[in-house]
């Protein structure tokens, strides 16, 4: 513990330690195509509505929950809910957190293997000279092969476990930030490139001019599901971060700091890869694939191309990478709780991830046709209903916890924005993201 509160001993190592967790496949894998699906400019509009009322407060209380009680979630919720006189089955709710990252994770891992592949096909040389279609042709080919697919992903898990059980996520963390910039720089660069293309134009109307008849609910509950889980919110794993965060620093100053990098990338990837999806006419709403489509076209059309292709999945991978110990890390921490060593627990932990998501492998294959729940196969359901009801839900109640039965000088105390703030903060809480959530909820339900 002490080498961690020394490794979040400044302020900006927090902001980019929890940077870490929320940037990665949610800005540049799904974001873009859940805004392909989700018709363009409304699903952006609502996801930055929600990533500053709901997201960014409900974010501020999950940190604020393990600042104040200083342990790991399920211990911190049962101390604080014992303090405020309340019964500390409250604790569950870290567990049910736990089960949201378990699922989470075990598609997350099997998607990070996807950037795996394309690096080394990078590298490879393998996308250039290649048409459009044959990029598309081949990624297609790719997620029919199950074997290549579970090689990657199994891989993908023994990079995360191996971190976790070694206990050296901040070293991790270290590189991840001296290369994130590099991240940023590539994403600009693209973005340079995506305004010379024919789709430039297209792709900047699709994104920004709202059409605000087009909002249905499945727009409002995917974008909810989306601010939570870009910015890594309502599954209790940003809870254990607050626990080492700095006593002096305030909440709401770091999150938001937080939040921009995090849309930042998410709209610079989109700008990149819609040019791309208009300049060659491809449709949008083609799905998960988009990226791994539009990604390798772009590149292949400038200079140094391959390479530079090669280091944007490698700081793909870095930005997953960091992402998945965040995910991996509270899964551990209840098994090490439990008694069992922390090598243990990494290889429990990473095996049982390890098989449910063969499932999500194997759904582009032989288990394509098998549907779970309302027609979704098992990698469709298990990229929606984590994302769209779990965290939220988590979230919802994380919320009611930090701003209606936490005690107000302990919350404001945490939080370290001021009585003001504080009131600010909690105002918004109470009346705005809870109700918020709770309606889309319900209606989602219905
Ligand atoms: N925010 C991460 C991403 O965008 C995913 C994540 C969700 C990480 C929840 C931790 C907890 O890729």
């Amino acid at each position: 513990m002490s080498e961690t509160l020394e490794r979040w001993g400044s302020r900006r190592a927090f902001i980019l330690a929890v940077t870490g967790a929320a940037v990665g496949l949610g800005n540049i894998w799904r974001f873009p195509y859940m805004t392909g699906e989700n018709g363009g400019a409304v699903f952006l509009l609502l996801y930055v509505v929600f990533v500053l009322i709901l997201g960014l407060p409900i974010m501020m209380a999950e940190i604020l929950v393990g600042r104040a009680g200083r342990r790991g979630p399920m211990h911190a919720l049962a101390h604080l809910a014992r303090q405020a006189g309340v019964s500390p089955h409250w604790r569950w709710l870290g567990l049910f957190g736990a089960v949201t990252v378990f699922f989470i994770l075990s598609f997350y891992s099997v998607v990070s293997g996807w950037s795996i592949e394309y690096l080394i096909e990078s590298v490879n040389g393998n996308f250039s000279g290649r048409t459009p279609d044959e990029i598309g042709a081949s990624f297609d080919a790719f997620l029919a092969d199950p074997l290549r697919m579970t090689f990657n992903h199994t891989l993908f898990i023994l990079l995360t476990m191996s971190v976790v059980a070694a206990g050296i996520s901040g070293g991790l963390e270290r590189l991840n930030n001296l290369l994130m910039p590099l991240l940023y720089i590539l994403l600009v660069v693209l973005v340079g490139y995506a305004v010379t293309t024919d789709g430039f134009g297209t792709a900047m109307a699709w994104l920004f001019t709202p059409d605000l008849e087009a909002i249905t609910l499945s727009v409002v509950l995917n974008a909810m599901g989306h601010a939570f889980f870009t910015l890594a919110v309502g599954a209790c794993a940003l809870m254990a971060y607050g626990a080492y965060m700095p006593d002096h620093q305030s909440l709401p100053r770091a999150v938001a700091a937080v939040a921009v990098l995090d849309v930042a990338v998410a709209l610079l990837a989109g700008i990149a890869i819609f040019s791309v999806v208009f300049s060659q006419g491809m449709d949008p709403a083609e799905g998960p694939g988009l990226m791994f489509v539009t990604l390798p076209i772009a590149f292949s059309d400038l200079p140094g191309g391959p390479l530079w292709l090669g280091v944007f999945f490698l700081l793909l991978l870095l930005a997953t990478w960091t992402s998945s110990i965040n995910l991996a890390e509270p899964l551990v921490a209840i098994c090490t709780d439990a008694g069992l060593k922390r090598g243990k627990a990494a290889a429990l932990i990473g095996s049982l991830v390890w098989l449910v998501g063969l499932l999500s492998v194997f759904s582009f294959s032989s288990l394509s046709e098998v549907k779970w729940l309302a027609g979704m196969n098992f990698f469709e359901l298990v990229t929606t209903v984590p994302l769209e009801f779990f965290l939220p839900i988590g979230g919802l109640l994380i919320a009611i916890f930090a701003a209606w039965i936490m005690p107000a000088s302990t919350a404001m105390r945490s939080l370290d924005a001021g009585p003001g703030g504080f009131r600010l903060w909690r105002g918004l809480v109470r009346y705005v993201s809870i109700p918020l959530v709770v309606i889309v909820l319900l209606s989602a339900l219905w």
